[in-house]
């Protein structure tokens, strides 16, 4: 079995909740590895963070590699999660190609926004065993306006919609599922359904684990979401504040 997919569920098996915070470059990625957190992830978030831009579409491959360069360079034992960009996994060729270049880069597991199209591609991804988590409700890369940012599978359509995406990716094996703004209550029963660890964010705290946008959990963040914390406002340094994110983390339930 890859070193990842390993790792990912001896997590899963600990019974502790999983640690996860995006990062883009190296001095923050010296901070989150030295405070063991579970995952970092290279998101295409850094289209707002970094580059100053409303949404994610204008990131592309050559900037994620980039990116996953300077973060792996100070990154010890954590998992590095790296996005694979909009229009970058458009067929199967250009998602190979990509997926392999960022693995070469020292990324560990890719992450996909999942559409149904997208099934075959990952099927092939997984094939050739590279690590892949997919992306499931509020999907950035195709959103169009605002009106999307909202909780998914509050209705019977989309909870059966995104709970058989769930089963479809678990039996295909996925390594990891991360839910962007899902009903806390079809969160916790995708977790309590699926052999794959499933991470959330915006998506209630009973899941295997927690994702956080870095600048959001600093307080440095332009737009934070509701449900973010800025966990530095009651700390002293940022080492502190990542500390004070993964023991909070740590001791959340799952289910
Ligand atoms: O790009 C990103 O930061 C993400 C998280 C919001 C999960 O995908």
């Amino acid at each position: 079995m890859n070193k990842t997919k390993k790792k990912l569920r001896t997590y899963r098996d600990s019974g502790r909740q999983i640690s996860c915070i995006t990062c883009y470059d190296s001095s923050f990625s010296k901070i989150l590895s030295d405070a063991n957190i579970d995952i970092i992830l290279v998101g295409d978030s850094l289209g707002m963070v970094i580059k100053g831009e409303t949404n994610t579409h204008s990131v592309n491959m050559e900037e994620i590699i980039y990116h996953t360069r300077c973060v792996s360079k100070n990154n010890k034992n954590s998992i590095l999660m790296v996005d694979m960009p909009i229009n970058s996994y458009s067929d199967s060729v250009n998602a190979l190609k990509n997926a392999k270049a960022i693995l070469e880069n020292k990324g560990d597991i890719i992450k996909i926004e999942y559409k149904d199209e997208h099934q075959d591609i990952l099927k092939q991804l997984i094939s050739q065993e590279i690590p892949v988590c997919a992306h499931l409700g509020y999907l950035p890369q195709f959103s169009l306006s605002k009106k999307d940012i909202k909780i998914y599978g509050k209705d019977t359509e989309e909870r059966s919609k995104i709970l058989s995406q769930a089963k479809i990716l678990d039996d295909m094996q996925v390594d990891l599922l991360l839910l962007e703004c899902v009903d806390p209550n079809l969160a916790i029963e995708i977790t309590k359904s699926t052999k794959a660890p499933v991470i959330g964010i915006g998506s209630g705290d009973k899941c295997n684990g927690q994702v956080q946008v870095l600048y959001d959990i600093i307080g440095i963040s332009e737009n934070a979401p509701k449900f973010s914390t800025n966990f530095l406002k009651e700390c002293r340094t940022i080492e502190e504040a990542v500390a004070e994110f993964k023991n909070y983390v740590s001791n959340l339930k799952i289910n």
